[in-house]
């Protein structure tokens, strides 16, 4: 029978690089994935130049049943060490915006150095592996691999969450967990468009395409100042994902379409200078005109000149427009999502090593843990940091 230091369960961007620091650890290492490529979702992220990591990385940027879990592994693997990795092998990259870090040329260049990375610690790497079953024994782990058994002191899994099942996810992580007496916290996608009930979708569908910066308000207070998209099927945009992580089915979100103007004081200067001016030309100084026509056909903005807008409906319309309530009728779910929310309940982790606390040699790292971080690299860094904090420990 094979046998292993470590068997590291899943290809993408934990499982990679935990691999990678285990077999330049001094591991023997077999690294599985039930794919035929390395590290796809690393290949599809970033608009394909891979966001992977945030300037601004930290806890507080991470939801979890337990907020404490990720300090550990993040202040010990940081932004900056993946910085300078990714700088060691030449790769140029730039800020697009709120410090989120992508390549300038191609996601391709992360899974290259992960994967050089790898044969650096001479790491063997198994593609198209099917695991039909996993065992506890004396000396560690049996695996059943295609058919054959591999043994192996420890085992990581970093099969990640349920999101994009064209990119080969699977509840493999959370059913193994199970197997092993591991508490799995409700799963849900996030980081994902909302859809839109039928009355409201067919105006705003119109504006498919149509950008507006904005805040957002999730109900428990939580506010993201970034753009909504109007789509075909509801609201994307960054604003939307990062709220979406936030939502809960039923819940109304509150979206400011002008976060930056005084409204009411806006109006009453127009109105001094151009009282016979449309409400409609006015509100088109400042959002697109695509949009002021469609919230007018959904009444939430008069057919009125300056000068006939009142003061009740001034306040109405200042309340529609820096408070607009949406309620999603739920989302796009995992097909699109970029992230799982929920999983391997942290409780029973390490939060230092992410061994399983009751299973000597079984550890969870990256998205298969109940960790998720906002859009703009965060996610990638817990993968790097959560990898780098079980390797130090195999
Ligand atoms: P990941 O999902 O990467 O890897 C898990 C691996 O396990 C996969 O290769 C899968 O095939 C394998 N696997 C699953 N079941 C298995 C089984 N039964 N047997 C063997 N192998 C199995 N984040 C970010 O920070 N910046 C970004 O730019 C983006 N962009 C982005 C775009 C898109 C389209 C998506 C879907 C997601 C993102 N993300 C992102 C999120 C990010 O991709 C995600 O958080 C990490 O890839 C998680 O890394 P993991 O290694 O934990 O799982």
């Amino acid at each position: 029978m094979e046998q292993y230091d470590v068997v590291v369960i899943g290809a993408g961007a934990a499982g990679m690089f935990c691999a990678a620091e285990a077999g330049q650890g001094g591991c023997k290492v077999l690294l599985l994935d039930n794919g035929k490529k390395l590290g796809r979702k690393i290949l599809m992220s970033g608009g394909g130049r891979c966001n992977f990591t945030n300037l601004y990385a930290e806890p507080a940027a991470y939801l979890s049943e337990n907020p404490h879990f990720c300090k550990s592994a993040l202040a010990r693997y940081t932004q900056w060490d993946f910085i300078d990795l990714v700088t060691r092998y030449g790769i140029a990259w730039h800020e697009k915006t709120l410090g989120q870090l992508f390549c300038d040329d191609s996601a391709q260049q992360i899974v290259s150095m992960l994967e050089q990375e790898c044969q650096k610690g001479q790491v063997t790497v198994r593609l198209r592996s099917e695991i039909s079953a996993v065992e506890k024994t004396e000396r560690g782990f049996n695996i059943t691999l295609n058919g054959q058994d591999v043994s192996t002191h420890s085992l990581v899994v970093a099969s990640g969450g349920l999101s994009m099942p064209g990119l080969g996810a699977s509840p493999f992580g959370y059913r193994l967990a199970e197997q092993f007496g591991l508490k799995i916290l409700p799963t849900r996608a996030g980081l994902v468009p909302f859809t839109l009930h039928k009355p409201l979708l067919d105006h705003l569908q119109t504006l498919s395409g149509v950008s507006v910066p904005s805040v957002l308000t999730a109900k428990d207070g939580t506010v993201f100042r970034e753009s909504i998209l109007f789509t075909h099927r509801g609201l994307s945009g960054p604003a939307v994902l990062q709220l979406s992580s936030y939502w809960q089915p039923g819940e109304f979100v509150s979206v400011n379409l002008l976060p930056s103007l005084d409204l009411a004081g806006f109006l009453n200067q127009q109105r001094q200078e151009h009282p016979n001016q449309s409400l409609k030309n006015t509100l088109s100084l400042h959002l697109p005109k695509r949009l002021v026509e469609c919230l007018q056909t959904l009444e939430q903005i008069p057919d009125v000149t300056l000068k006939q807008l009142n003061p009740a409906q001034q306040s109405a319309l200042v309340e529609q427009l820096q408070n607009w309530q949406v309620q999603p009728n739920g989302t796009e779910g995992y097909r699109t999502a970029e992230v799982t929310l929920g999983g391997v309940d942290t409780r029973a982790l390490s939060s230092k090593t992410m061994v399983a606390n009751a299973v000597p040699g079984l550890y969870f790292i990256g998205e298969v843990v109940d960790v998720t971080g906002w859009l703009g690299g965060y996610n990638f860094q817990w993968a790097w940091s959560s990898a780098w904090a079980c390797a130090q420990d195999l």
